[in-house]
């Protein structure tokens, strides 16, 4: 079998890579500790169930538009507008199959072969495979970990090329939890305001930050707007990743040309799950609250236990629920792992936890550590690769 050129050119994902290791060890027996899912560990609130049921039970379980149902779309638009002072109507939002697919019929939308994608990396596995899929090339504008983790406004000039057509950027970040502010994303849209590149701004995250730090949405900006595709879902903020419930909100025309990337590969989202998120989106937020301050008490446990590990550096997330430590005194030494990718099979041969290698993201040197496990698992998690790296000091 020869498969096409295009699939030929994709990676498979090395998060699923790790996390299908540690499902082999654990279907040997062996009880492995998985911090490496992005997947919140709190079950569906109890009244996005019963929307779901209710739809089921009064036969809601045809098609629905492809661009999803009207009153969902509408519950979106209302929601950024609220948060970015914006004015979308629900002819800008596409319900998506789960906010990775909303990204990926973005870019087969909007990019050609012979385009350049530029990715804020540490950036999220799967952005620069789908450019690659849709043909184009992906290019990547690091960032610096003694400024936070943030795109430098410089770096990102220097960066854009007269091909690039489209700059993906996530925010908050996964895998660093870093967050911009409305002055950061100024600086950034000042950039982007002098070039004619889209944006797609995925704030999947948006609704988990911590301390004071505030989610600002890209499309706050209304200089930029109309290249602005803000991306976001149900899956981490409503613990609903299974439902498989995204959104995309864009200008019009933009809208308009995803949309038939949609028709005419998904039909539509499914109609259960969108009568699900409209509940999530319109009903009681105090669920949110909750499991953000979960969140926050587990991410402050990480990284005092983080800090207690000799040589480790970690800034602590301002958002999302990921923690990504410096690592690098850990590796290339003699007999020791060369590089993150050695050290996470070390880890999870020898200690049984499953963490993610920084440089699946683009960063080499780092972990991630995902907190979205009960606190119980991130105890024995965090007790595992304290043992492995204390093993590795001795060697
Ligand atoms: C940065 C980022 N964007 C998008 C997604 C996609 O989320 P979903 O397709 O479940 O809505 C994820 C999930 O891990 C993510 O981490």
């Amino acid at each position: 079998m020869v498969p096409s050129r295009r699939i030929r050119s994709v990676e498979k994902s090395k998060t699923l890579a790790i996390t299908d290791k540690a499902k082999a060890l654990k279907r040997k027996g062996i009880d492995v500790v998985s911090l490496s899912a992005g997947e919140p560990d709190f079950d569906t609130p109890a009244h996005v169930k019963e929307a779901a049921i209710a739809a089921i039970e009064e036969g809601f379980t045809k098609y629905t538009a492809s661009t999803g149902i009207p009153e969902l779309r509408q519950a979106v638009a209302d929601k950024l507008n609220r948060e970015a002072g914006a004015e979308y109507s629900a002819e800008n939002v596409l319900v998506t199959c789960g906010g990775k697919h909303a990204i990926f019929s973005s870019v087969l939308a909007l990019c050609d072969p012979g385009d350049e994608v530029l990715i804020v990396s540490p950036h999220w596995v799967s952005y620069p495979e789908m450019a690659k899929l849709a043909g184009a090339t992906p290019r990547f504008v690091q960032v610096r970990e003694e400024n936070g983790f943030h795109v430098e406004a410089a770096d990102l000039e220097k960066a854009i090329s007269p091909r690039t057509k489209l700059l993906i950027f996530n925010n908050p970040t996964n895998p660093t939890g870093a967050v911009y502010g409305r002055e950061r994303l100024g600086e950034l849209v000042s950039v982007l305001a002098r070039t004619d590149a889209y944006v797609i701004s995925d704030e999947i995250y948006g609704k988990i930050v911590y301390d004071d730090v505030a989610y600002v949405s890209l499309a706050s900006f209304p200089e930029i707007r109309d290249r602005v595709l803000v991306v976001d879902g149900v899956s981490k903020a409503y613990a609903m990743t299974g439902w498989r419930i995204g959104f995309l909100v864009a200008s019009k025309p933009v809208a308009e040309a995803v949309a038939k990337v949609v028709g005419h590969s998904t039909s539509n989202a499914t109609s259960v799950s969108q009568k699900a998120a409209l509940a999530a989106l319109t009903g009681d937020q105090s669920c949110v609250t909750e499991m953000r301050q979960e969140f926050d008490r587990r991410r402050r446990y990480v990284c005092e236990r983080l800090a207690a590990i000799p040589d480790v550096r970690c800034t602590l997330p301002e958002g999302a629920f990921y923690v990504f430590p410096d690592v690098s005194a850990y590796l290339g030494q003699q007999d020791g792992p060369a590089d993150s990718f050695a050290l996470c099979d070390r880890l999870l041969e020898s200690e049984h936890v499953a963490v993610v290698p920084g440089g699946a993201f683009g960063m080499e040197g780092h972990i991630r550590i995902s907190y979205a496990s009960s606190m119980e698992q991130l105890e024995r998690g965090l007790d595992r690769i304290e043992a492995g790296l204390a093993a590795l000091r001795r060697a």
